[in-house]
């Protein structure tokens, strides 16, 4: 069966770029969208949201790095995903690797996340991916498969349209070594069956991105890669040449 996926780029500014010149770095991506142009969601930090309207207007995607997975309420410092969709917000990060080293003593908050990103309408950007460690010892289809698993087991089948995965190997994040096409692929691969596995032939719908050290460098062969329907970019993406060469990458794609 053939189907067509949406391409999709995204920017993960991380904790990067102050909020007055959130949108100076977005004139400077100068895209143009077209009808085979991917979808291009940028995830600034929460501070930058509310003056990114313009972004909207642009063409471009808004989501955001994170959400609590509690109700609005008294959760001081945490943000809700009422919040988010009321700023505009159509996309949110969960499972980041930098995330997940940060909340390592909470046991199902990826799913439960997840959940409350459902729950709100949002897609949900969900990232899995294994360490150094894991894949020296060759464990790295166990561990994404488990990931999927525990981490998606509050996601019915029928809210699979609100899904995209990232696949993120850590060893990849900001060292400037990416996955090879070839290995990216092959995880690719790996991830489709698990999900279909787990849901069915639905599953050959949701788009699967890989992220880690993407750049103008490898964006091209990244994009010929059959599985690979998109990027989640990080330092590439602060940069607007660099951001847009990745962009132009994935257009023209989306009817293959
Ligand atoms: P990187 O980050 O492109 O800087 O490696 C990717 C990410 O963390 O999403």
């Amino acid at each position: 069966m053939s189907v067509n996926r949406p391409k999709i780029v995204a920017a993960n500014w991380k904790m990067n770029l102050l909020p007055s010149d959130a949108m100076d770095l977005v004139a400077q991506y100068d895209f143009k969208f077209g009808e085979d142009a991917a979808e291009v969601v940028l995830f600034p930090p929460f501070t930058h949201i509310s003056m990114m309207k313009a972004a909207l207007q642009l063409g471009f995607k808004l989501g955001a790095q994170n959400c609590s997975l509690e109700q609005m309420g008294a959760f001081t410092g945490e943000i809700a995903v009422e919040m988010l969709t009321d700023l505009n917000c159509s996309h949110v990060l969960v499972g980041h690797s930098e995330a997940r080293s940060r909340n390592s003593h909470e046991n199902g908050w990826v799913s439960k996340k997840i959940r409350r990103a459902l729950d709100a309408g949002l897609h949900v950007v969900y990232c899995c991916g294994e360490s150094l460690e894991t894949r020296l010892r060759e464990a790295e289809y166990t561990w994404v498969g488990n990931q999927l698993s525990g981490d998606l087991s509050l996601v019915p089948a029928g809210e699979l349209g609100q899904l995209i995965i990232a696949y993120e190997p850590i060893w990849a994040i900001g060292t400037g070594k990416n996955a090879s096409p070839e290995q990216a692929q092959e995880m690719h691969v790996f991830i489709r069956k698990k999900m279909s596995e787990l849901y069915g032939q639905v599953s050959a719908e949701i788009p699967i991105l890989y992220g880690g050290s993407v750049s103008s460098a490898n964006a091209l062969t990244l994009a010929e890669m059959p599985d690979i329907d998109g990027v989640l970019v990080g330092g590439s993406s602060l940069k607007p040449i660099e951001f847009r060469m990745i962009f132009e990458a994935f257009r023209g794609l989306s009817e293959q």
